[in-house]
Parts: C-alpha cells; sequence; structure tokens
C-alpha cells in the first residue's frame, strides 16, 4: 500500500482567516529544498526566500548584490521541497524600483517560473501604486517596512525603526493594506510601535525583532538553527546550534579519513 501524504495547502484566505482567530503565523526562510522540505513537514504555515540568502548563503556582506535571477533559482528549489506552506519570494533591490512597469514584469516573471503564492517588497507608502498594480494583476504581495535591508545605505546601518513614535510607521502600514497587501513584515521596530500597527491593520503583521505582539513571527533559517557562525542579533533565538554538531561531526570524518577507519566493510563492496 503506498503511503498517503497529507496535503493541506495553506492559502492566503488561510492567513486571513489566522489574523482574524487570534492564531499566531510561523513563517522561516529557506532557500533549498533539504531545508524547505523540513519546514514543511514541521508544520510551518510559510517559507520565505529572503534575499537574507545574500549573506548566508552566498557570503556577501549585504542583500544588495542578490539578483532575480539568483532568487528564481532558490524558490524553484523550495517549491520543490514544500507541499503545504504558502511560499513567498523576495523581489531583490533594484528589480521594483526603477518603473512600475519594470516592477510588474519581474514579479509576473517570478510568479510564472517558481509558481510562488506571493511576493514582498520593501518599502512603506512609496509603494502603494505599484502593490496596488500588481494585487489586479493577481499576484499577492507582502509589504515590509521598518528596518528595511535594501535601505541600509541611506538609513546609515541597521538601525532599529519608531524610536521617535508610530505615526509615519502606521500611515505606511495602512497605505500598504490600502493598495491590497496581504500581510506586511515588520521589521526591527520598537515593539510598542509595532503593537500599535498590528492592533490597526485588518491584515497580519509578522514581526522580526519587532517583538511579541505581531500576528506572527520570521527568522532567518541559519540563525534560528545555528548554521551561521558569526553575529547573533538580539533579536535572534537560537533553537540549535547545528554549526557546533557539523564541525564537531566533520572533525571525527577527518580524523577517521587520515585514520583509515572509515569506510568499513559494511560501507564497501
Ligand atoms: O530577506 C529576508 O530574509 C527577510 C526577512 C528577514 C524578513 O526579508
Amino acid at each position: 500500500m503506498s503511503k498517503h501524504i497529507e496535503i493541506k495547502k495553506i492559502t492566503v484566505n488561510s492567513i486571513r482567516k489566522m489574523k482574524s482567530a487570534g492564531e499566531r503565523i510561523s513563517c522561516l526562510t529557506a532557500y533549498d529544498f533539504t531545508s524547505a522540505s523540513i519546514l514543511d513537514k514541521a508544520g510551518i504555515d510559510m517559507i520565505l526566500v529572503g534575499d537574507s540568502l545574500g549573506m548566508v548563503v552566498n557570503g556577501y556582506e549585504n542583500t544588495l548584490p542578490v539578483t532575480l535571477d539568483e532568487i528564481i533559482y532558490h524558490c524553484r528549489s523550495v517549491k520543490r521541497g514544500a507541499q503545504n506552506a504558502f511560499l513567498i519570494a523576495d523581489m531583490p533591490f533594484g528589480t521594483y524600483h526603477v518603473s512600475d512597469e519594470q516592477a510588474v514584469e519581474n514579479c509576473i516573471k517570478v510568479i510564472k517560473e517558481t509558481g510562488f503564492d506571493a511576493v514582498k517588497l520593501e518599502g512603506g507608502a512609496e509603494r502603494a501604486a505599484l502593490v496596488k498594480k500588481l494585487t489586479a494583476c493577481g499576484i499577492n504581495v507582502m509589504g515590509h517596512i521598518g528596518l528595511m535591508p535594501q535601505m541600509v545605505s541611506t538609513m546609515g546601518g541597521y538601525r532599529i525603526q519608531g524610536r521617535e513614535g508610530h505615526e509615519k510607521l502606521l500611515a505606511d502600514a495602512k497605505a500598504l493594506e490600502e493598495a491590497g497587501a496581504f500581510s506586511i513584515v515588520l521589521e526591527g521596530t520598537v515593539t510598542s510601535v509595532a503593537k500599535t500597527i498590528t492592533e490597526n491593520l485588518k491584515i497580519p503583521t509578522i514581526g522580526i525583532g519587532a517583538g511579541v505582539h505581531c500576528d506572527g513571527q520570521v527568522l532567518v533559517f541559519h540563525d534560528a538553527f545555528g548554521i551561521f557562525d558569526g553575529f547573533t542579533p538580539k533579536f535572534v533565538k537560537q533553537y540549535a546550534n547545528v554549526s557546533k554538531i557539523i564541525s564537531k561531526a566533520a572533525k571525527s570524518y577527518i580524523k577517521e579519513v587520515k585514520t583509515a577507519q572509515f569506510p568499513e566493510d559494511k560501507h564497501s563492496f
């Protein structure tokens, strides 16, 4: 008898229902088939192929060098690993900034070539017209305000946002909601400001470094599981330290190869 795999695909309607039912939304990034399939089987609600891949996968200093083709490549791998999770593709720096026409073309290309459920764009009220055009084309859009890593140069570094009050960020969030965004990432935002925004929106907020009052949370895969060996920001909780486990196992492997303990007869033909 063949094993039956239960498919309970999360859709934009499921996400909306979670907000109205007060059910928190779980989201993690993933960049390849294997990690996406582990997260999907664990029951994650949403997977984001973030441009954070530029840093944790490609080793760039920031997210700016990531290209549209790189995002598409990683999304296609993630899609093959995830049956149920709602899948979001991060639009890289420069792919939605030149003109709305080019932005719409690029987002359509991503959706067509990856089979993903949504795209994510950084920016507030200044993106509202574009978000409206994309939703009119049938593309689900996730907004991203607060700390916006693609604006690292003009922000003068990775700085927590909302210290001077909630007005600007709330207006940005409202503009995105009115334009048709289905959800908004609040990154690096003062907890009380994230709370005010969350309470004033009908669409869910997904926080990263924005406190406990958001409707959901997102973390970068490599941060959450301790795969990235470098600096761990304050907002990250490390749920495992996989880099330690791999390092220890790699040392054992190297030693066993050097001393001819591996392979044994049972590994040989
Ligand atoms: O690129 C990314 O991984 C992101 C999340 C941190 C929200 O934008």
